[in-house]
């Protein structure tokens, strides 16, 4: 039965990154005769433009009946200025995330040889680096009820939000991180703050129980704060890394950039069935967009994450990320890898070199 994609390019870089990673699934598709149908539809700022929400019914039917999404990046400035929230780009993404519980992301950084000087770290501090993140998706602090901006005594306002996690949702992304652990190092560092916050106080008493059901996985914790020093002080002695929503997003930034560029990173945002929507860790970048100079293998990675874990193609997938390993020996890299003695190309070259690497 032929599977269904969905293809979301959304705003700024996104559809320039998109056409590249489109054109290396195009040609999956034809080679493994894995007879996708593949679609494509509206999501964030452009959206907005084109049907006044972010999120437009149509987009969110099409991403439920799908088997797997690609999605390029969502805002800009032009749609920052809102008042109204949800009428925001990012409300669009948050949005299929939560609609269809998404909540398992998994975010690797994984440094490839070639880029050790790339990083702003020293070589000798991030070469051979492979960690993965685990970064709960779709509850936290960024879903918490109530949240809002409200008037208090006095015409004062305040801002506010609800970070709240009960315990079968850190139950269930602990279980996607420790058999992720499983699969790897088996070294699983859940990273809280316990010792200001009572949500996480509870994320580590669960991940504590479920490590009772994963003897063989080393469970650590470790406070956010000083996760986020480890991760550029010795970044190596991570395995897999868990954490909730916000903590998440942040350290995945920090991780990314470890690896050279943020432009290299990958990540997969699975449901209870392994259902994925599948996205670069970095965002629209408004002022390349459209420039040719996004680096589109964050993208490329990411088709071959979904081929992985939602489209059962694991060899096409190896052939991708191989592939991505022979441009880098070519010395082709776009801007924000680009060192001394390689040669610079654009989106499309480098989506274009990738799709060669492939047909060599
Ligand atoms: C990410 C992004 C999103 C997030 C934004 C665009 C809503 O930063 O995927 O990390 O905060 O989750
Ligand atoms: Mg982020």
């Amino acid at each position: 039965m032929s599977k269904n994609v969905l293809v979301l390019p959304g705003d700024g870089i996104g559809p320039e990154i998109v056409t590249e990673a489109r054109k290396v699934l195009d040609l999956i598709n034809d080679r493994f005769a894995l007879d996708l149908e593949i679609n494509e539809a509206l999501v964030g700022g452009a959206a907005i433009d084109a049907t006044g929400v972010p999120l437009p019914d149509a987009t969110l039917e099409a991403a439920r009946a799908a088997d797997a999404i690609l999605l390029g990046a969502v805002g800009g400035p032009q749609w920052d200025t809102n008042p109204d929230f949800q009428i925001r780009p990012e409300k669009g993404l948050l949005g299929i995330r939560s609609h269809l519980q998404l909540f398992g992301n998994l975010r690797p950084a994984i440094l490839y040889p070639q880029l050790a000087h790339a990083s702003t770290l020293k070589p000798e501090v991030v070469s051979g680096l492979d960690i993965l993140i685990v970064r709960e998706l779709t509850g936290g602090i960024y879903f918490g009820q109530p949240r809002g901006i409200r008037e208090k005594e006095g015409g004062i306002r305040e801002g506010f939000n609800t970070y709240v996690y009960d315990e079968n949702e850190i139950r269930r992304i602990g279980r996607v991180a420790f058999e992720a652990a499983r699969a790897r190092d088996k070294r699983l560092c859940s990273v809280d703050k316990a010792n200001v916050l009572e949500v996480t106080v509870l994320w580590r008493e669960i991940m504590e129980e479920l490590g009772k059901e994963y003897p063989d996985v080393e469970l650590s914790h470790m406070y956010v704060d000083n996760a986020a020093m480890q991760l550029v002080r010795a970044p190596k002695q991570f395995d897999v890394v868990v954490t909730g929503n916000m903590f998440g997003d942040i350290l995945s930034d920090a991780a990314a950039m470890l690896t050279g560029s943020i432009g290299m990173l990958p990540s997969a945002s699975l449901d209870e069935n392994g259902k994925g929507m599948y996205e670069p860790c970095h965002g629209s970048a408004p002022d390349i967009a459209g420039q040719g100079k996004a680096n589109p293998l964050a993208t490329i990675l990411s088709v071959a994450m979904m081929l992985r874990y939602s489209l059962k193609a694991g060899e096409a997938a190896d052939l991708i990320e191989a592939a991505v390993s022979t441009v880098l020996d070519q010395g082709l890299r776009t801007g924000d890898i680009m060192s001394e003695g390689m040669r610079q190309v654009s989106t499309a070259e480098m989506g274009d070199a990738v799709v060669a690497a492939l047909n060599a």
